[in-house]
């Protein structure tokens, strides 16, 4: 049997990249540091902004929001219904549930009241459903943090998330979205400020930590997760991962130390302006989500 390696407890929690035993309480903290030294390291919040945690329901979100509250921070929550039937019930179930025991407001937008269902925009609109609802999901979060008065919105966007996108924009050296990948996206031209917290902690550790802290999550994907082919991304990864622990995180902060402020050189402003008709954010001259607004009422 492990030990935990503060206070010598038998555990059965073992963490094979950072070669730590931690017992339930010393995992927390060791989790909760970790997510501190990030935000600090990006300097992604100090302790005078109101962060807005974008949460689905599933074990990251709920473990950052968690996690943020715990170390101090004023950070509420933010669940678009998207209307898909039991997931989009019990996402909001478990985010309401954590939402009354951290003693912190949970807003809910009702998409199908506000916009349109997902599903009804589905059968205008030839894009995999996935890509619609990014779409619908980045436009209303950044929305909604405005009006609600919010200057960051910080998402639960973890490790494995993080390699998986950078490895497959590296295998085609898509360089106009690495040079976007960092954990901080700056506020400015329309947007608030967007962070990832959990871009150093794996799925595994965030699921630890949801569990050691008998947090309910949905454990089911949506119905309408994403392809097959970000899943196989995720598995040949674990594969390096089990072979060679530190793999991924290795990967993704030598890009970050490395690789990212080399793309940064003499790149231009990305030319945002505001959409001719809902004055949001966009780079074309009207955005995404009102271009679906006029493919709806055509
Ligand atoms: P996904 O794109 O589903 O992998 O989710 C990425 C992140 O977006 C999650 O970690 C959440 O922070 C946020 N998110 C996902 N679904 C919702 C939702 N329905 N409402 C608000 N935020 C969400
Ligand atoms: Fe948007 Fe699954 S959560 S398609
Ligand atoms: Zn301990
Ligand atoms: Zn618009």
């Amino acid at each position: 049997m492990r030990r935990c390696i503060k206070c010598k407890t038998p555990t059965g929690i073992f963490i094979p990249h950072h070669k730590l035993s931690l017992c339930k309480e010393h995992y927390v903290e060791w989790y909760q540091q970790r997510v501190e030294t990030t935000i600090r390291k990006f300097r992604m919040f100090t302790r005078d902004d109101r962060i807005l945690v974008a949460v689905s329901g599933g074990k990251d979100s709920l473990a950052l929001w968690h996690a943020l509250v715990s170390l101090g921070y004023e950070a509420d929550g933010f669940i678009i219904d998207l209307g898909f039937g039991q997931f989009s019930e019990d996402s909001i179930h478990v985010s309401q549930k954590l939402a009354s025991s951290l003693g912190r407001p949970l807003h809910v937008m009702d998409l199908n009241k506000e916009f349109y269902s997902i599903n009804e925009i589905k059968k205008k609109d030839r894009r995999p459903i996935c890509s619609i609802c990014g779409t619908v999901k980045r436009y209303f979060i950044n929305l909604y943090a405005k009006k609600l008065g919010y200057q960051v919105v910080a998402t639960g966007h973890n490790l494995d998330d993080e390699v998986a996108v950078l490895l497959v924009n590296t295998l085609s050296w898509n360089v106009e979205y690495l040079r976007r990948q960092y954990p901080v996206l700056k506020e400015g031209n329309g947007f608030v400020r967007k962070i990832k917290p959990l871009c150093k902690t794996t799925e595994m550790e965030n699921r630890t930590y949801v569990e050691v802290n008998e947090i309910e999550f949905v454990e089911y994907r949506c119905p309408y997760s994403k392809g097959a082919t970000s899943i196989e991304y995720k598995k040949f990864i674990e594969d390096l991962e089990n072979t060679s622990p530190g793999t991924k995180l290795r990967f993704y902060s030598e890009f970050l130390r490395k690789v990212y402020p080399l793309l940064q050189k003499g790149v231009e402003d990305q030319g945002v302006k505001p959409c001719k008709v809902c004055g949001e954010p966009t780079s074309g001259e009207v955005c995404a989500v009102c271009l679906i607004k006029q493919k709806m009422s055509g």
